[in-house]
């Protein structure tokens, strides 16, 4: 299959018809060169609604999606812990595979399909797998990145992130029976809400060299899983990193600052700013005649373009040029490794109550989830709660 020539519509086919997948076939049904061609949901009545929303084919299981529909390529938006196992057999059929985060719920499933990836890419030359990490699209993002990679900060000391507007009710966790349980879910706030922000972290700053966690499991809600959580890193260079997230506060903020030697980056409010020294503030302390200077420095606004949506639909398109042959990914899903395990860091700092070494010992992680699993409420046999799914748009 993989072999999709360029202007030839790509047949896709959706797994998992709940929020997102909802709106995940209303961008494919309106996309140029694609052919939607099938949706699958364990749920009969979803991928029924699916398939009328998308004009196309139901399927309740996607092994028989996949043989009877044949589709080029498939977007996965199930639960988490399907991403891997669905991922796999896509792309050992040479389908294009395009996942929603998080890659996957811990390290060595992600590996595992990381590796499916590489010998798919043996056998199918051109083949895609690409992550949905649609922030990345973002202009504020995308302008940061470029600051920092043009070395506009010099040496970089500091960087914090307070990411606290992820708030969530009850009612969003009695929404699907998986949700922000251990078996079902395997995280939650790091592992749902914030791959997109540890998958900026890493892609801005690579990851930390140490890592130390403080979650608190079930703090604001009913759930088994982490809803707050601060981290400290410490990268190679020095840098000091600072992560602190919550889905039980309102009003929350977001807010980036990055320091380095040339000055002060700061995203707050849609707003981009930055107070960049006259001199690297390095060279002051080390050779200032004086002890209490102030160096001077210049505030500035950051003009960025942005599109304003949720980028689904961009990274989407994006995705699909790739299959054509046409231009590159937005983020290849084998990226999403390290949002993972600085995620995977963290937790496993906070429940062994030490500091994480990087690379850290995926293994003890995964061991540590099988418990959890083991104890987790999560009934795969019960059904789906009625009042879900619900539109979730504006919250990515
Ligand atoms: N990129 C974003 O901005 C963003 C935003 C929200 C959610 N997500 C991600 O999208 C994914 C789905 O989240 P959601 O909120 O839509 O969940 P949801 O519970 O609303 O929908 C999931 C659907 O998958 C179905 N399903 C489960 N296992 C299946 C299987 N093996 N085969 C077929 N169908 C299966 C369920 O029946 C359900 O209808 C998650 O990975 C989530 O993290 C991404």
């Amino acid at each position: 299959m993989s072999d999709t020539a360029q202007n030839t519509p790509v047949r896709f086919s959706v797994v998992g018809i709940g929020n997102m997948g909802r709106g995940h076939i209303g961008h494919l049904s309106r996309m140029d060169g694609v052919e939607l061609v099938a949706v699958c949901d364990r749920i009969r009545e979803r991928a029924d609604a699916g398939a009328e929303a998308g004009s196309c084919t139901a399927y309740t299981d996607v092994s028989d999606m996949f043989r009877s529909a044949k589709p080029d390529a498939v977007l996965v938006s199930t639960p988490h812990y399907d991403h891997v196992p669905i991922s796999i057999e896509a792309l050992s059929q040479g389908i294009h595979v395009l996942v929603e985060k998080p890659l996957a719920v811990e390290g060595t499933d992600a590996r595992r399909a990381i590796a499916a990836y590489k010998e798919a890419q043996k056998r199918y030359p051109g083949i895609q797998f690409g992550a949905m990490f649609n922030q990345r699209t973002y202009g504020y993002w995308k302008k940061i990145k470029d600051l920092l990679e043009s070395g506009e900060l010099g040496r970089l000391v500091r960087a914090t992130w307070i990411i606290t507007d992820w708030f969530r009710t009850q009612h969003y966790y009695d929404t699907g029976g998986w949700r922000a349980t251990w078996a079902g879910e395997g995280g939650g706030v790091l592992l749902n809400q914030c791959p997109h922000n540890l998958d900026l972290y890493q892609w801005f700053f690579g990851l930390p060299s140490k890592v130390r966690g403080f979650a608190s499991l079930g703090k604001y809600h009913q759930i088994e899983v982490e809803d707050e959580v601060t981290a400290c890193f410490e990268h190679q260079n020095g840098m000091i990193g600072h992560f602190i997230t919550s889905t039980g506060e309102s009003p929350g903020t977001n807010r980036l600052e990055i320091v380095g030697e040339q000055g002060r980056l700061v995203f707050e409010n849609d707003t981009l700013s930055f107070c960049r020294n006259r001199e690297s503030m390095l060279k002051t302390i080390a050779e200032s005649p004086v002890s209490f200077a102030k160096a001077e420095y210049w505030p500035a606004t950051i003009p960025f373009s942005h599109h304003g949506e949720g980028g689904h639909r961009i990274l989407t398109e994006r995705f699909v040029k790739a299959v054509q042959g046409q231009g590159s990914v937005v983020a290849e899903a084998p990226e999403g490794l390290n949002s993972v395990l600085l995620g995977n860091a963290i937790m496993l700092s906070s429940f062994e109550s030490r500091t994480v070494e990087m690379p850290m010992d995926e293994a003890a992680y995964a061991a540590r989830l099988e418990k959890l699993k083991a104890g987790s409420s999560y009934d795969p046999a019960a059904s789906e709660p009625e009042n879900g799914p619900e539109n979730l748009s504006g919250t990515y």
